[in-house]
C-alpha cells in the first residue's frame, strides 16, 4: 500500500509541516494531542472503585491569545477517563462547581435509573451527588456527560464530557494494543464554532435548531488540528463522536484500510476491515490501524469527508501485537423469539417540532412501561418530514439508556458487519426503519432520545420506566 502514503508523507516531517498547520488552521501550529488522564481510583480494595469528579468552570487557549471560557471535569476542558473492571463496585462523588444545575449521565452503562444521571438527577450548584453501582457488563468504551433538561447541548458544548472505559477478562487476555496513550489512544472528536473573541457561543441560529449545532472547527481531545506520535505497529483508537450533532465520515488521507474491533457497547465478534467509518453523535468505535509499513517520520491524516483534522506521525519504535486477533468475543445471535413484545418509536418533525411518537419530552409523563428482565424489540423509524416525503429530512441517532441493543435489521436487511455488536446509539436515516433487540435488566426511569443534542433539548426525548 506504499503509494497511497505519499499523501501524508509529502507533508513531511520537517519544519514545513508546522508551517503548513499554521496556514490552514486556527491553531497556533503543532499542537500535540492531549491524552485525557485516567482518574485515580481512591479505593485501594480490588473490586471496589471510588472516584471524585468535579464539574467546574475553566479557560482554555484553543487559539493563541484568545482564551475560551469552558467547562470541564477536574480540569478546564473535557474530563478524565473513568476506568473500571467488570464486577467492580463503583462509587463516584460528583461535585457541581459551576453556577448552574447539571447532571452526569453514564452513557451506555447498565445501571438502575436512579444512578443513571438523567434529567431527574439534577445536581444543584455547590452540592454533590454520589451514585453507586456495580459494573455488570462486558468491556466497552462508554462515556459520561450532562443530561439536564433543555441544557444538555450547551453543557456538553462547553466541555463537559469524558470517557468511561470498562475492562474485563476477555479484553485483558486478547492480544490487542493496550498501552494507554501509547498504542491505545482515545480520540474524542467534536466540532466547535469559536467567535471572533475565541468564545464558544451557544446562540442557536435557525440552522442550528434544524440541523443541530455544527461548527467549522474540529477538535480532538480539546485540540485543534493536533498531531500524535504513534509507534510503528498496530495502534488501537477509541473513537467517540462527542459532537452535539455532526455525523462524521472518517477516513485516512491515503485511503488505507483499518479494522473496526468494537462498537458502542463492547468488542465485536471479529474485526471488520473497512476504509471508512460513519459515526453519529454519541456513537463509539474501537479501531485498529496498522502503521507497521510506514517509514520513521512518515505521517498520515485522519479526515472527515475529505477534510483533514488530525495527523499521525509514525515513530521508529516498533511496538504491539503482530496480528489483529481473528476472533474477539462472543456476541449472542439475536433471537427474536425471546422478545416479549415489539415497541415502536417514530421519529419525525423538524426544528423545534421534532418528536418521538408525536410527543415531546415531559418530565411528568412516563411514555413507556416495561417489565424488569423482559427482552423487547424496539422498532425505530424515521419519518423524515412526513407529508413532504419520507426520504426528506435528516438522520437521527436514536439512543436508549440503561441497556445495550443488538440490531436485528435495517429495512429488513441484516446490519452491516461493523454494526453486529452491542449498540446504544443507532443512526436512523430518513425513511428508514431499524429493529433492535435488548433485555432490560435494570429498574427505574430511563430516557430514550435523539442524540443530536439540540433535538434532545427541543424535546425529541421520552421516558420509559422498568419495574
Ligand atoms: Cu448520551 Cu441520554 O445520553
Ligand atoms: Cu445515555
Ligand atoms: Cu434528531
Amino acid at each position: 500500500q506504499g503509494g497511497g502514503m505519499m499523501d501524508g508523507g509529502m507533508m513531511g516531517n520537517d519544519n514545513g509541516e508546522v508551517e503548513d498547520m499554521k496556514n490552514d488552521s486556527l491553531a497556533d501550529g503543532g499542537t500535540s494531542l492531549p491524552i485525557p488522564p485516567i482518574l485515580k481510583d481512591e479505593n485501594p480494595d480490588p473490586g471496589k472503585a471510588e472516584f471524585t469528579l468535579v464539574a467546574q468552570k475553566g479557560s482554555m487557549e484553543f487559539i493563541e491569545g484568545k482564551p475560551t471560557d469552558t467547562f470541564g471535569y477536574n480540569g478546564d476542558y473535557l474530563g478524565p477517563v473513568i476506568r473500571v473492571k467488570t464486577g467492580d463496585d463503583v462509587s463516584i462523588k460528583v461535585k457541581n462547581e459551576i453556577d448552574e444545575a447539571t447532571t452526569v449521565h453514564w452513557h451506555g452503562l447498565e445501571v438502575d435509573g436512579d444512578q443513571d444521571g438523567g434529567p431527574h438527577s439534577g445536581i444543584q450548584p455547590g452540592t454533590t451527588w454520589n451514585p453507586q453501582f456495580k459494573i455488570e457488563q462486558n468491556a466497552a468504551t462508554l462515556w459520561y456527560h450532562p443530561h439536564l433538561l433543555h441544557e444538555t447541548g450547551e453543557h456538553v458544548y462547553k466541555g463537559l464530557a469524558g470517557l468511561f472505559i470498562i475492562d474485563d477478562e476477555d479484553s485483558d487476555n486478547l492480544d490487542l494494543p493496550n498501552e494507554y496513550g501509547v498504542n491505545d489512544i482515545p480520540l474524542i472528536v467534536q466540532d466547535k464554532q469559536l467567535d471572533e473573541n475565541g468564545q464558544f457561543t451557544y446562540d442557536l441560529s435557525m440552522h442550528d435548531v434544524m440541523m443541530g449545532l455544527q461548527g467549522d472547527t474540529i477538535m480532538v481531545n480539546g485540540a485543534i488540528n493536533p498531531y500524535v506520535e504513534v509507534p510503528k505497529g498496530k495502534v488501537r483508537f477509541r473513537l467517540l463522536n462527542g459532537s452535539n450533532a455532526r455525523i462524521y465520515q472518517f477516513q485516512l488521507s491515503n485511503n488505507q484500510k483499518f479494522y473496526q474491533i468494537g462498537t458502542d457497547g463492547g468488542l465485536l465478534e471479529k474485526p471488520v476491515e473497512m476504509d471508512k467509518l460513519i459515526l453519529s453523535s454519541a456513537e463509539r468505535a474501537e479501531l485498529i490501524v496498522d502503521f507497521s509499513e510506514y517509514e520513521e517520520g512518515e505521517t498520515v491524516e485522519l479526515t472527515d469527508k475529505g477534510t483533514s483534522f488530525m495527523k499521525f506521525i509514525v515513530t521508529g519504535e516498533e511496538k504491539g501485537p503482530n496480528n489483529v486477533p481473528s476472533k474477539l468475543v462472543d456476541i449472542p445471535d439475536p433471537d427474536e423469539t425471546m422478545a416479549a413484545r415489539t415497541r415502536k418509536f417514530v421519529m419525525s418533525g423538524m426544528g423545534r417540532n421534532v418528536s418521538i411518537n408525536g410527543k415531546q419530552m415531559d418530565m411528568d409523563r412516563i411514555d413507556e412501561q416495561l417489565k424488569l428482565h423482559d427482552t423487547e424489540i424496539w422498532e425505530i423509524s424515521n419519518e423524515g418530514m412526513g407529508m413532504m416525503g419520507n426520504n426528506m429530512g435528516m438522520a437521527h441517532p436514536f439512543h436508549g439508556h440503561g441497556t445495550q441493543f443488538l440490531i436485528l435489521d435495517r429495512d429488513g436487511n441484516p446490519p452491516p458487519p461493523n454494526e453486529r455488536g452491542w449498540k446504544d446509539t443507532i443512526l436512523v436515516a430518513p425513511g428508514e426503519k431499524v429493529r433492535a433487540i435488548a433485555t432490560f435488566d435494570h429498574k427505574g426511569l430511563f430516557m430514550y432520545h435523539c442524540h443530536i443534542l439540540e433535538h434532545e433539548d427541543a424535546g425529541m426525548m421520552g421516558q420509559f420506566n422498568v419495574e
